[in-house]
């Protein structure tokens, strides 16, 4: 067995599915086993890393922040600067070349923040393949603009009804149609979650994160203390720690939502205590449930960190102790944007605010002579209406009254 290869995180992680989906996950499995080593699959996909991703992104210092809050050295790794805005590409990338090897034409996928289904739309124009997107209505009307974007690069999105329809019901529909479609389809999975390979793939195709990384802290000889991550399904965290998780330094800390406050529903926090075990969309992990075992509903400002489960390599590893666990709150969030916009002119999509927010008070409490390192997964264009709406009431309202009145 190929050492990529796990199934199970201890005891999460697994195939919880229909024997419908089996034939297709066992075909996933094996096909993506020969691809990683397969010379040609992967010069192709480093080459378009480069040529259409934008690899790699860089590794900045960010001095003016690192001054300002007087404590450890704060860098920045850009993935925002990924064609599409987000680390969402590189898996993206990944599957749609592997599904394009195994003879399937059409792609589905889901979509939370929009950023995976942008990408996913993104890469399917450029391969020729045929994109059908699934979106909660509630993520639809959080995250339009991505939607626009998908539907420009020829994807069919497809809303996902229900009064707060998020991730969670865009999961279920993909998969119900992948039940009735797998021999020309394939799910192109957005997040290190779901059954196995998906955690186990993902991961992979999101580790160039680390390893680019990795290779700027040698050669740079940076004294790193701690990589800093958000987590949502857990896929950019998971990239980034991947190259680190058999040693014992860096610090590794993935930060989840910590929402509007502590009450069932206002948060999405699963390793912060109250995340329990379950089986939910084909895997074991820790979910966000109630006493009857049903999912709970979750909150967030950012669209991509609302899921109420977390991937199950990431859950395993915070029981452990390699991975440490913290959130921050949507106003921290917001203030982290606000923070490396002014200071670093660096525009942090709210799913990534929430790891600068995290990064900022680590930083603060370490020696100078340290650095702390965080991932910037995203850009913040898409959140322009929740921003607009959080800093600057006033003069945005005017601005979309007159837009409502001139499209009239
Ligand atoms: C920019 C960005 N960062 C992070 C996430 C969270 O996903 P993950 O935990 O899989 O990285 C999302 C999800 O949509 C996202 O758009």
């Amino acid at each position: 067995m190929d050492e990529r290869y796990h199934d199970f995180f201890g005891d999460f992680g697994g195939r919880y599915v229909a024997e419908v989906l089996r034939p297709a996950l066992d075909e996933l499995q094996s096909e993506w086993m020969k691809a990683m080593k397969c010379r040609e699959f992967m010069t192709e996909l480093k080459t378009l890393s480069n040529q259409f991703t934008g690899r790699p992104t860089p590794l900045m210092f960010a001095e003016n922040a690192t001054r300002v809050l007087g404590g450890a050295k704060v860098y920045i790794k850009l993935e925002g600067l990924s064609n599409t805005g987000a680390h969402k590409i590189n898996n993206a990338l990944g599957q749609a070349l592997l599904a394009r090897r195994m003879g399937k034409r059409r792609i589905i996928a889901e979509t939370g923040a929009g950023q995976h289904g942008v990408a996913a739309a993104s890469v399917c124009a450029m391969l020729g393949l045929e994109c059908t997107v699934y979106m909660g209505e509630a993520d639809i009307r959080r995250q339009r603009p991505n939607v626009f974007w998908m539907e420009l690069y020829g994807a069919t999105v497809i809303p996902v009804a229900g009064k707060g329809a998020t991730l969670k019901e865009a999961v279920n529909e993909a998969l119900r149609d992948w039940a009735g479609s797998f021999e020309d389809t394939h799910y192109l999975l957005g997040s290190a979650l779901g059954p196995s390979p998906y955690p186990d793939m993902v991961r992979e195709f999101q580790s160039v994160i680390g390893r680019e990384v990795q290779r700027e802290i040698e050669r740079r000889n940076l004294d790193v203390e701690a990589l800093v991550a958000c987590v949502g399904g857990g896929s950019n965290a998971i990239g980034f720690f991947s190259p680190f998780l058999e040693s014992e330094s860096p610090r590794l800390i993935g930060v989840e939502a910590g929402g509007r406050g502590t009450g069932a529903g206002e948060h999405a926090s699963r390793m912060g205590g109250e995340g329990r075990r379950g089986i939910v969309h084909g895997y074991k992990s820790l979910f966000l449930l109630d006493e009857d075992g049903q999912v709970r509903p979750t909150h967030s400002i950012s669209a991509g960190l609302d899921y109420p489960g977390i991937g199950p390599q990431l859950a395993w590893l915070g029981i452990r102790g390699r991975v440490e666990f913290t959130k921050a709150t949507d106003d921290e969030a917001l203030d982290a944007v606000r923070f490396f916009a002014k200071n670093e002119g660096l525009l942090f999509a709210l799913e990534p605010a929430h790891a600068g927010a995290a990064a900022m008070q680590i930083a603060r409490a370490v020696s100078p002579k340290k650095c702390v390192i965080v991932n910037m997964s995203g850009r913040g264009e898409k959140d322009l209406f929740i921003l607009a709406r959080a800093f600057d009431g006033g003069k945005w309202k005017e601005f979309l009254h007159s837009e409502a009145q001139d499209v009239q």
